[in-house]
């Protein structure tokens, strides 16, 4: 491993590289064939970004950033939600039988760990007050878990999109700390890209039963996770002390990043263009994900009518 800081030229290369990737080939590719899952791992191994948590840079902070920073209530469901992503991918990873997809599921659970690094990295640095994280079970369904996590990923990442070009625009944070969280969220991009093409990769391949069950089981991860972001989470930490997030930071969270002031319809207008944007680099014959930006799209012209009408 090289020791010191990468120069500017090497980081410019590596982003780059991260996000722009396509592949020789026929034009069309049969979904579930091994084409296309040759195609997800490779895109997969060589968009990965070699970025170190141990030597990045955190900014000093005036007292109105630190404090900003410091009271998003967050910190503490993103160190989890990494922690319980790394572990579940990395469980379901343990259960696949093709080599290649489950290299590359290790892979994307090796970079849930990373994720956290950097996290506690920057809580460590600033002094931002965490409760003692619960132990991390191991699934007792992982392909369940594994679900969970790639369609919450899906539903967070679309919103974090959109919240972090509102935070970028708002001048209200350095540049050089967007700028250490911007690989984490194309690294998040790449990682619903994988997520969608597996998940018609794996259903092309299963036989009538099993796709009906697994069907089933899309259906009820949507369910659960619609319940679970109808209410804010409660969550219990190592002591057993109740604790209460918001789950759904990424859809009214903006307000902590701005100063101005933002309708959802613009956020959520915003969340369409960044998704379109941060996906646009990678070769076209991969599948993306579209359940949210359809929702999204269904949803503007209704938002729209109610914010009209609340202006009269
Ligand atoms: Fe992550
Ligand atoms: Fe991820």
């Amino acid at each position: 491993m090289p020791t010191g800081e990468p120069d500017a030229a090497t980081i410019a290369a590596s982003e780059t590289r991260t996000r722009q990737w396509s592949s020789n080939g026929q034009e069309r590719i049969k979904y579930g064939s091994d084409a296309h899952k040759q195609m997800m791992c490779k895109m997969f191994a060589e968009t990965f970004n070699p970025y170190r948590p141990s030597v990045l840079k955190w900014p000093a902070l005036d007292d109105a950033a630190l404090h900003r920073i410091t009271s998003l209530p967050i910190w503490d469901i993103a160190v989890q939600t990494e922690g319980k992503a790394r572990l579940r991918m990395a469980a379901y990873a343990r259960t696949v039988a093709d080599p290649d997809m489950r290299n590359t599921l290790a892979q994307n659970a090796w970079e849930e760990n990373r994720h956290k690094e950097v996290l506690s990295k920057m809580v460590q640095h600033y002094g931002i007050p965490l409760v003692p994280e619960p132990p991390y079970e191991y699934p007792q369904d992982p392909e369940w878990a594994y679900l969970v996590t790639g369609y919450s990923e899906c539903i967070d990442s679309f919103f974090a999109f959109g919240l972090f070009k509102v935070a970028h625009d708002s001048g209200l944070f350095p540049p050089e700390l967007i700028d250490t969280f911007e690989p984490v969220m194309q690294e998040e991009c790449r990682h619903i890209l994988l997520f969608a093409n597996w998940v018609a990769w794996h259903r092309a391949n299963l036989n009538l039963f099993k796709r009906i069950a697994f069907e089933l089981k899309v259906f009820r991860v949507w369910w659960f996770l619609g319940l679970e972001r109808m209410d804010l989470a409660k969550s219990l930490d190592a002591d057993g002390n109740e604790h209460t997030q918001d789950n759904n930071f990424t859809v009214n969270g903006a307000q902590s990043v701005t100063e101005k002031d933002l309708s959802v319809v613009e956020l959520m207008a915003t969340c369409l263009r960044e998704n379109d944007r941060r996906f646009a680099g990678y070769d076209k014959r991969l599948l993306r994900p579209t359940t949210m930006p359809f929702l999204v799209k269904c949803a503007l012209p209704v938002l729209r009518f109610f914010e009209r009408r609340k202006r009269k």
